[in-house]
């Protein structure tokens, strides 16, 4: 006898409503308009985990920043394309202070999000030789970057990493980029999935990998000082922030300002480019842009094509708050433990009524808590397991959306489930079990 929380025909005639054919398949969005939908109808408050936004308020540094631009007229001016110069130069910094890397601030742009940062950077990266063709993406990821390069026209490869951990990482790289018609690579770290984090080691091959074959990487670094097992909050002092940026000059670094400067609405990120590779020409580039430079094209081409450059006050917002930081008087890390202490709370409240944590492992250890964790339960699919969740009042995206080959698993965002929720959340799970018992 089921006792779900929510009549499943509801869930069923608004999933058929909307269009979906799996809601288990639908996109994050997509879900959330469904959630939104049966919260509407039934006026049962959801534990919201599909989504990756920001749970937090975001610094009054960048928002006080942010109206006295605008109280100062920024609003009717166009902002320079390559970003303005105190921006740039805080970006530059902070890659020192932070990630032990030395870039020139000209090297330093801001994007609108990194989701722009990566459109850009495939516009750019994934057209510097005619006889390469796209992307490889290390999977699990984030699927919208998929989908530019789908809309750009760009092949892409991906595979899932988690049973390629360490050195076996490399043959599997090869395996790849060995036909030399790989333009760029990209992974998130920490990865947004599964929450695995690379290591040093691992980061070193990726670098070798880059050389070896001219492989651009685009190292996306949305959850950036987030691996909570270590404090990297401190500017200069190690340890850093893990980069490829240490193991080979062919890079972009995308920092996302969403989730560690809790910052997301403002839609402004940073696209820190090689000063190597900023430089370099390639003459294949002309077949797009009006310059071999790739620097040049990746500003005054892409970027400029795509928005004419990011929101003049968001990125006086930004620069408030990376000068903030970078002088140490703001510790954003700090800021959003709160993410990591919330996720090794859900994940107790699942693993003790059935769930499995699917990416259990970063290489030898448990993982890391942070801002999103993986669950399964036996006997399910991921796409049915998401479906059935919603009779719970439980929404949370399938892997298989994501790239992963553990097509049992659903991601749980821990950002938008306030601790407040957290008995609700148990009482809900303890039914889905008592529903579902296992031996
Ligand atoms: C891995 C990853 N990359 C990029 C982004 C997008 O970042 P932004 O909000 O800066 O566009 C996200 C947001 O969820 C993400 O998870």
């Amino acid at each position: 006898m089921q006792k779900t929380i929510i009549d499943p025909s509801v869930v069923k005639n608004i999933i058929k409503e909307v269009g979906i054919e799996h809601v288990g398949k639908a996109s994050i969005r997509e879900l959330v308009r469904v959630v939104n939908l049966i919260e509407q109808k039934t006026g049962i408050k959801f534990v919201r985990m599909e989504m990756g936004v920001p749970g937090l308020k975001p610094s009054e540094i960048g928002v006080n920043a942010e109206i006295e631009a605008l109280k100062r007229g920024v609003a009717s001016q166009y902002p320079m394309i390559e970003g303005i110069e105190p921006l740039k130069y805080e970006i530059s910094r902070f890659c020192k202070l932070f990630l032990d890397i030395d870039v020139k601030p000209e090297t330093c742009i801001p994007t609108v999000g990194s989701m722009m940062g990566a459109m850009a950077c495939f516009m750019v990266a994934n057209r510097t030789d005619h006889n390469k063709k796209g992307t490889l993406f290390i999977d699990p990821g984030f699927p919208v970057q998929k989908q530019q390069c789908h809309v750009l026209g760009h092949e892409y490869k991906s595979f899932d990493v988690y049973n390629f951990r360490g050195e076996k990482l490399r043959e599997k790289l090869e395996s790849y980029l060995r036909d030399g018609e790989t333009s760029t690579l990209l992974y998130s770290n920490p990865n947004n999935p599964s929450w695995i984090n690379f290591t040093e080691e691992e980061l070193r091959i990726i670098g070798e990998m880059s050389k070896k074959y001219d492989v651009t990487i685009i190292e996306d670094l949305a959850y950036f000082g987030m691996d909570f097992r270590t404090d990297k909050s401190i500017p200069g002092v190690p340890p850093f922030q893990p980069t490829v940026a240490k193991y080979t000059d062919n890079y972009i670094l995308l920092i996302s300002s969403s989730k560690a400067f809790s910052y997301a609405g403002q839609r402004v990120g940073m696209m820190v480019v090689s000063d190597t590779l900023f430089n370099r020409r390639y003459p294949d580039l002309k077949r797009y842009y009006a310059t071999d430079r790739f620097g040049y094209s990746m500003i005054y081409g892409a970027i400029y094509a795509l928005s004419s450059g990011t929101s003049h006050s968001a990125q006086y917002g930004l620069a408030a708050m990376l000068k903030a930081a970078n002088d140490g008087d703001f510790n954003f890390v700090k800021e959003v433990r709160e993410y990591g202490e919330k996720a090794k709370i859900m994940k107790d409240l699942f693993t003790s009524n059935g769930f499995q944590i699917v990416y259990d492992y970063d290489m030898d250890v448990p993982i890391a808590d942070g801002f999103y964790f993986t669950i399964s339960y036996p006997g399910f699919s991921g796409v049915d397991l998401v479906e059935e969740l919603l009779y719970y009042g439980i929404s949370a995206i399938s892997l298989d959306i994501t790239g992963s080959e553990r097509s049992e698993g659903l991601r749980a965002c821990v950002s938008h489930v306030p601790r407040e929720q957290f008995p609700e959340l148990e009482a809900r799970l303890n039914r889905f079990k008592e529903s579902h018992f296992v031996n």
